[in-house]
C-alpha cells in the first residue's frame, strides 16, 4: 500500500519539481509514494475559466471562489477517501515534526495551494481543512510550502530511508536540535575534532552529544524546550478527520 499525495494548484507544472529527484524521487520510482498535481482551473465552469473574485469588504488582491475550490476537491478526492486535506497558508498552524509524523503514518495527503490573497474561508471550514504554515514569512503561493510538507513526510514513509539515513537521532525527534557532526580529517586547518569523538567511548560520546544538543537548543530555540505548552502547538494532538461539505 503506497502513500498518495494529491496537490490542488493553479500551477501543476511546478510538480513534481524537486520531489522528482533525490530521496523522494527514488522512492516515487520504487512505488513507495505517488504524486498527482491537479489544476484547480479545470474545475471552473465559465468560458474564461475564472477561479477567483474580489474580496467582500474590499481590499487588495483576489480570493479563490469556494464553489470552484470545492468542485476541484470533489473531482480529485473519491468518496470515502480518508486522506486529510491540508491547506497551505501563512495563517495556518506552524508545521512541526509531530504533524509530519502523523501525516506520514496515514494514507497520504490532499494539499490545497493558495494563490492571490487566499481562499474563501467557507470551503476551508466546510471541508474540514487543516490550515498549515511552513514558517513566519509569506511565499507567493502554497506550492513551495506543499513541496516542503511532502518532502518532510515522504522521507518518513517506511522503506524510503535506509539505515544510513536513519531519522532516529535527528533534530526534533526528541524536541532537541541535533548535535554537530564531524568526519575526517581529524585535524583540518589546525582545527581538531572534539577529542571525545575519537575516544571510542560510546557512553561518553552519547553524553557529549546530548549535552551539545541541549546547549544548542537552549541558545537557538528555547521555545522547543517548552513545546507542549505552546499555543497552536500540534504536538501530540490527533489529526481531526475531514468533515464533509455542509
Ligand atoms: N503560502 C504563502 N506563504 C506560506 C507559508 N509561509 N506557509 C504555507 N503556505 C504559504
Amino acid at each position: 500500500m503506497s502513500w498518495n499525495a494529491t496537490v490542488l494548484t493553479l500551477f501543476p507544472g511546478m510538480f513534481p519539481g524537486p520531489l522528482g529527484t533525490s530521496l523522494a524521487g527514488r522512492a516515487m520510482e520504487r512505488g513507495l509514494w505517488s504524486l498527482e498535481a491537479r489544476d484547480i482551473r479545470d474545475a471552473a465552469t465559465d468560458r474564461h475559466r475564472t477561479v477567483d473574485d474580489t474580496p467582500f469588504g474590499g481590499g487588495a488582491g483576489m480570493v479563490l471562489r469556494p464553489d470552484v475550490v470545492d468542485a476541484a476537491i470533489a473531482a480529485a478526492v473519491p468518496e470515502g477517501d480518508a486522506r486529510p486535506l491540508v491547506f497551505l497558508t501563512p495563517r495556518g498552524v506552524p508545521l512541526r515534526q509531530s504533524l509530519v509524523r502523523q501525516l506520514a503514518a496515514g494514507p497520504g495527503v490532499v494539499a490545497l495551494c493558495g494563490r492571490y490573497e487566499g481562499v474563501d474561508q467557507r470551503v476551508v471550514e466546510a471541508r474540514g481543512m487543516i490550515e498549515v504554515s511552513i514558517g513566519d514569512y509569506v511565499l507567493s503561493g502554497g506550492e513551495l510550502a506543499a513541496m516542503v510538507l511532502l518532502d518532510a513526510c515522504v522521507r518518513l514513509i517506511p522503506g524510503v530511508m535506509g539505515a544510513a539515513e536513519s531519522a532516529e537521532e535527528e533534530s526534533f525527534s526528541s524536541n532537541l536540535l541535533e548535535y554537530p557532526h564531524y568526519t575526517r580529517p581529524a585535524e583540518w586547518r589546525g582545527l581538531r575534532v572534539p577529542e571525545v569523538l575519537l575516544s571510542g567511548h560510546h557512553a561518553e560520546v552519547a553524553r557529549w552529544r546530548r549535552e551539545r544538543s541541549e546547549a544548542v537548543t537552549r541558545e537557538r530555540r528555547p521555545d522547543l524546550l517548552t513545546e507542549q505548552g505552546r499555543p497552536g502547538s500540534t504536538a501530540g494532538a490527533p489529526l481531526h478527520p475531514a468533515a464533509s461539505p455542509a
